[in-house]
């Protein structure tokens, strides 16, 4: 007798709650084209902005009417998502594999201004202030040339060497605000990363670089990643090699970390370690101390300008009805992609060139929170989870994969992300604005609504060609749309909108695994390879 027998017929969550029931039935039964929907007037009223983070969210182009957004926001409630919000943020051990909380929330502070304690607790809230103002003075200080090298020159460059929630979010967000950050050829300090351990990621880095006048940071939770430990003893060659040698080369160090023994035993100063906890997960891990480089490039004030803009967005997703709640509906609208209409891919388009790396991001987060098919209580999860989350510049993008886009045979929900004001300092600059968002638009729109045969033929008929030419390209000219997106404006690109944007992801992904019945804070799915890599390190023998 198998134990599967003796485990009751019962099918687990989220397959037996009644939204999820309807949602498959309707789904089954079919929504109308996007085209359709469309033409209603109200369809405007499907957008919901969230209160003092600077972020609108437009989801009038996804495919739904208000009876599937009803149920949605059923299934919700049903998942006891509300229930499960409330445990991460007081701290419960919803990371239950590693048996810990789930606190990067603690880490940019308690909205609630009135003076209570924040639901984390007032220990943990010290914690977090302790070390958060341990971070921002060092980065003033060596800002301002208060902390300088070994022969009292101030630091020009900080190399930041680290790998996957280590650099993509710093790295991500030094790019996104990079009009804060100093600009090329001007004097001042310039923030580098370095996360592949392939020779030429490190030496394209530091050929450019003084010794003399360079920081080395190794940003590591763990201070074991191989990756990240072959890059930093190489960089603290290069520093030797360059004269920076002995006592003196700890000035020129510093480590990031949750196991400052390791960076301790490795010779990183006490003085120039900043630490962080288990809690914080490195895919959620940008607000600790980990944002030092950040902190560096563009300074503590808007650091905190970026903490206030999640903190804010944590204001809204604890507090907004869930009906206008931006990371709910961006969560609940994934899921009907995902689990209803069957699109196995997100796409995450993003306008400004500034969010370059905002897609590779939202890649971890998303995919290392939730690629999971097991769910909390160790049963195979009986629904799709987490999409294949992929992404870039739509601009660029609409030069090289939007054509599968529009008439390819998968159908990929979209999120659209742009920015409604943009100050860059060029002349024509507008024009360049007006140009990046009416593309925004246009392809928003033709991705729904797309371009029958009948309309088609018309249109070849109108560029001048005949009857039977026009009828033998129509199938080829035409675009099927009804494709979904969402468009999720930011009134600027500031740290603040910055902060709020990347807080929106997390609570996106935080409510899918809610729904899913998934732990989104671990991530063993990483381990088989280190271990096979270390085994091959050791001569174990593999099948060729
Ligand atoms: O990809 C696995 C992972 O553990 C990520 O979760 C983490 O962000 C990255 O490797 C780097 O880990 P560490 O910060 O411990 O070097």
């Amino acid at each position: 007798m198998t134990v599967k027998n003796l485990i009751p017929d019962v099918r687990p969550a989220p397959l037996c709650w009644p939204a999820w029931q309807s949602l498959q039935a309707r789904a089954n039964a079919g929504v109308p084209h996007l085209r359709h929907l469309l033409t209603d007037p109200n369809r405007h009223t499907l957008s919901a902005t969230a209160e003092g983070t600077g972020i609108r969210l437009d989801y009038s182009r996804q495919a739904i009417d208000d009876w599937v957004l009803t149920q949605l926001l059923a299934l919700a409630e049903q998942a006891g998502v509300a229930r499960q919000r409330t445990a991460m943020f007081h701290g419960e051990a919803i990371n239950t594999t590693e048996q810990r909380a789930v606190l990067h929330v603690a880490l940019r502070g308690h909205a609630g201004a009135t003076g209570h304690d924040a639901p984390w607790g007032a220990t943990v809230q010290q914690q977090v202030h302790t070390e958060l103002d341990r971070v921002c003075h060092f980065a003033s200080a060596v800002r301002q040339g208060q902390v300088r090298g070994c022969t009292g020159q101030a630091f020009t460059d900080v190399v930041n060497i680290g790998i996957g929630g280590s650099d993509l979010g710093p790295r991500m967000a030094t790019d996104a605000l990079a009009h804060l950050c100093t600009p090329p050829g001007a004097a001042g300090l310039r923030v580098h990363y370095v996360s592949n351990p392939d020779a030429w990621a490190l030496h394209s880095v530091l050929a450019g670089l003084n010794p003399l006048t360079t920081l080395v940071v190794v940003a590591s939770k763990t201070f074991t990643t191989q990756e990240t430990m072959t890059n930093a003893a190489s960089a603290r060659r290069w520093l030797a090699d360059g004269g920076v040698t002995g006592e003196a080369q700890s000035q020129h160090l510093v480590a990031i970390t949750a196991a400052p023994q390791r960076s301790a035993a490795a010779g990183y100063p006490a003085a120039h370690t900043f630490t962080f906890w288990d809690w914080v997960g490195g895919r959620y891990s940008v607000w600790s101390a980990l944002g030092l480089p950040l902190a560096l490039a563009i300074g503590p004030e808007a650091f905190h300008d970026f903490l206030a803009g999640a903190q804010a967005m944590d204001h809204h997703f604890v507090s907004a009805p869930p009906a206008l709640n931006l990371p709910m509906l961006l969560a609940l609208l994934g899921v009907w992609n995902r689990n209803f209409l069957n699109c196995p891919t997100q796409l995450v388009s993003t306008y400004p060139s500034r969010l370059a790396r905002f897609a590779p991001f939202v890649q971890q987060m998303d995919m290392e929170s939730n690629g999971k098919r097991v769910q909390k209580n160790g049963q195979a999860c009986p629904t799709a989870t987490g999409p294949i989350v992929w992404g870039g510049l739509g601009i660029d993008g609409q030069h090289a994969y939007f054509q599968l886009l529009h008439q390819g045979t998968h159908r990929v929900p979209v999120e659209f992300i742009g920015v409604l004001s943009d100050d860059t300092p060029l002349p024509l600059a507008a024009e360049h604005h007006r140009v990046v968002n009416l593309n925004l638009r246009a392809q928003a729109q033709a991705l729904a609504v797309g371009r029958t045969e009948a309309d088609t033929v018309k249109a070849l008929l109108a560029e001048g060609l005949d009857e039977a030419s026009a009828q033998a390209m129509a199938a080829q000219r035409s675009f099927e749309g009804n494709v979904p997106s969402s468009l999720i404006w930011l009134d600027a690109l500031t740290p603040r909108t910055l902060g709020a944007l990347i807080a929106l992801y997390e609570h996106k992904v935080f409510t899918q695994a809610a729904i899913w019945g998934i732990n989104a804070y671990d991530q063993w799915g990483v381990e088989l390879g280190k271990t096979m890599a270390k085994a091959m390190e050791h001569g174990a023998a593999v099948c060729r």
